[in-house]
């Protein structure tokens, strides 16, 4: 047993130590464990009274239309998330309140107030509109954390016009191709972003990217770092010209429900992203219903989710859940370390942040770094912890809890994905026993099972697929422009009425859900999904490659590793000159967080008889185990070949 496990049992076995103590229970809003059954008994009720708490310019007739494996929640409901994210909040009297406390990673700071963020989405609205956007029309957003990409969102939102955020991280190719997908109309961006001291160039970015996107007619740019730009006449616009002389009022676009507010591309197991589709009156119920009852979001708390806007959690938990419950928040650009190692911790000081919501990745890196850093900062204003995006091992979880939690402070894992819209399994922090490591169980109203390859559940202790057994109200409706991707993928293995999320999990004899990682061919690199086929089709895309395959190796840091296995085309080397070459080719074509951890040159590749690559196989030498069954290898020469190399050799930053 390692120090770290014996420190886990010896808390576990006090048992007390990870229950809800009964002064946060006291405080909490939902704390009576009676709502799990309340909720099963009647989903739609229960959906249908959090969505009462939102406001609806005309009612909904039924709560949900369920045509398997198709749903809509709502309908007939007219609403918007404008609105309800800033016009009634500053109508009921609540417009001084902060929205968010933004700090730049210079330094620079602002704070808006519900009546600002209100004034400056109205103008951008405005402004949107000379350009010719309407309701329906697409709008790719390509920011870095700067206050104009919420405004941005809030004011596609206003107007009806579904956003496509791209993470400000993505290369100019990941940008042109989710672009043309959307078939977006105009692209809002900025000169540049900072990151870790450097200027990311998201126009430069945006100027190659556009080179090849016809349905883009206007670009409007932040002006973040400066410097000159070339400008294209007709096409582009600096944000500040276009919002500047705009009114600062202008009317919200009544929706439907079930209209769209958003597309979010994420990685699938083909190269090709999939474009994940919300619509308004369930995203909008399950992610403020899901907010405010698991961060227990009172009046005065000031709660900070670290993630990108650009990804899932930054869209729920940053934007719309959060300001939909009149929450104050805090974004901060930039990189955790810098200037220095304790750059959140001095963040979550000043503002006297009560709530905090990172990734496990984050967290295994505070813990690298060391205590000493959150030590130098009195974080005694947190009293609620968060955890998402991949499965967190208990030691990263006891270190946060002990550590920046300093042993008071619930720690709420939480499990969701792009496609489900909002956390799905979870503890409840005024009701919910803590395990570490444990997402423990599913939210009220929410059904999960875990089941083996014949579509049975596995009884406690055993290993099987995740799945969602009933519609609930944020899940996404479709994949853009590819309804049958959307059955294909998650509604044709158990049938249409069983959501498969693509997770492996377990149950233990308590019912509690574990996490174990993805079950197809998707990494998730330091929290980011990332497909080994994107990474192999940016590979085989370099002139020097002939084939290539792409595995995870488990990494104590990043969570997943990403390891390439390359054969290059004859008279072709291989050597750490050629291996830095294709790391840059990977970040190019997608992004630095794709660029492979390691890559392996070999003279081919493990193949069964049908030419099908192994890639259980390469997991098994990545991960330095023995191999499995090689009864179906053709050649199984090349596997004595590579056994034993170092996944590690020709790497790292
Ligand atoms: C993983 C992020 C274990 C999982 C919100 C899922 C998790 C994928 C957890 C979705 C968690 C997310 N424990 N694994 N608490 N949260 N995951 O779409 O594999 O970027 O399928 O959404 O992240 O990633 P996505």
């Amino acid at each position: 047993m390692t120090d770290s496990e014996a420190t886990i049992d010896a808390l576990l076995s006090e048992g007390r130590v990870f229950e809800p103590s009964e002064a946060f229970r006291r405080q909490a809003l939902w704390s009576d464990p009676s709502i799990y059954e309340r909720a099963a008994s009647d989903p739609e009720a229960f959906w249908a009274r959090e969505a009462g708490r939102l406001s609806w310019f005309e009612p909904w007739g039924d709560v949900l239309r369920w045509d398997p494996p198709w749903v809509k929640w709502f309908l007939g409901g007219k609403l918007n998330v404008a609105h309800n994210c800033l016009d009634r909040h500053v109508e009921a009297g609540g417009g001084d309140k902060v929205a968010f406390h933004w700090e730049g990673e210079p330094g620079d700071r602002r704070s808006l107030t519900y009546r600002e963020l209100l004034e400056e989405v109205c103008r951008l609205a405005n402004g949107m509109k000379s350009l010719g956007v309407r309701k329906g029309d697409r709008v790719a957003i390509y920011l870095g954390m700067i206050p104009e990409l919420p405004v941005a969102m809030l004011a596609c939102a206003r107007l009806g016009a579904p956003h496509s955020v791209v993470f400000g991280g993505f290369s100019a190719e990941a940008l042109r191709d989710r672009i043309n997908d959307a078939e977006a109309k105009v692209l809002i961006t900025a000169d540049g972003g900072y990151r870790r001291g450097q200027e990311v160039p998201l126009k430069r970015n945006a100027d190659e990217a556009l080179r090849g996107c016809p349905s883009i007619e206007h670009v409007v740019t932040v002006r973040r770092t400066g410097g000159d730009h070339p400008f294209v006449e007709g096409r582009d616009v600096w944000y500040a010209d276009l919002v500047g002389d705009q009114p600062a009022e202008c009317p919200a676009e009544p929706m439907d429900s079930e209209d769209m507010l958003y597309i979010l591309y994420t990685s699938g197991t083909t190269g090709k992203p999939k474009g994940i589709v919300h619509t308004t009156g369930g995203y909008l119920t399950g992610c403020s219903t899901t907010h405010r009852a698991i961060f227990d979001i009172h009046d005065d708390d000031v709660y900070w989710c670290a993630a990108d806007i650009g990804w899932v959690t930054g869209h729920s938990y940053i934007v719309y859940g959060p300001l939909a419950n009149h929450t104050t928040g805090i974004i901060y650009e930039g990189a955790p370390d810098w200037p220095d190692k304790d750059r959140l911790w001095s963040i979550a000081e000043r503002y006297g942040a009560t709530i905090l919501y990172t990734a496990p990745t984050a967290i295994r890196s505070f813990m690298r770094w060391g205590e000493e850093y959150p030590q130098k900062h009195d974080l005694s204003s947190l009293r609620l912890l968060g955890s998402v995006g991949e499965p967190i091992n208990p030691e990263a979880w006891v270190w946060y809890w002990k550590h920046i939690g300093g042993e008071r402070c619930p720690v709420v894992d939480t499990w969701w994905q792009t496609e489900t819209g909002h956390i799905l399994i979870t503890p409840l922090p005024g009701i919910t026993r803590l395990k570490p490591g444990s997402a423990t169980r599913p939210f009220p109203g929410i059904e999960a099972e875990v089941y083996d390859e014949q579509g049975r559940p596995v009884p406690p202790g055993g290993g099987g697929y995740l799945v969602l057994k009933r519609p609930w109200p944020g899940q996404f409706r479709t994949i853009y422009k590819d309804p049958e991707r959307y059955v294909e993928t998650y509604f044709s293995r158990y049938g249409k009425e069983t959501y498969l999320a693509g997770d492996g999990a377990k149950r233990d004899e308590d019912g509690y859900f574990w996490l174990l990682g993805r079950i197809d061919d998707v990494m998730n690199v330091a929290g980011h999904r990332i497909s080994t086929y994107e990474v192999e089709s940016a590979l085989v895309d370099n002139e020097r490659v002939a084939e290539a395959a792409v595995v995870a190796r488990s990494d104590e840091r990043v969570g997943q590793a990403i390891v390439a296995f390359v054969t290059l085309k004859s008279g072709q080397t291989g050597d750490r000159v050629v291996a830095g070459e294709l790391r840059e080719h990977v970040a190019k074509v997608i992004g630095k967080i794709a660029r492979p951890h390691g890559i392996i040159f070999t003279d081919d590749l493990p193949k069964t008889r049908s030419g099908k690559i192994m890639r259980r196989l390469l997991r098994d030498v990545a991960e330095g185990r023995a191999l499995g069954d090689v009864t179906t290898l053709a050649n199984e020469e090349i596997v004595e070949q590579i056994r034993g190399m170092s996944t590690e050799a020709s790497s790292q930053e």
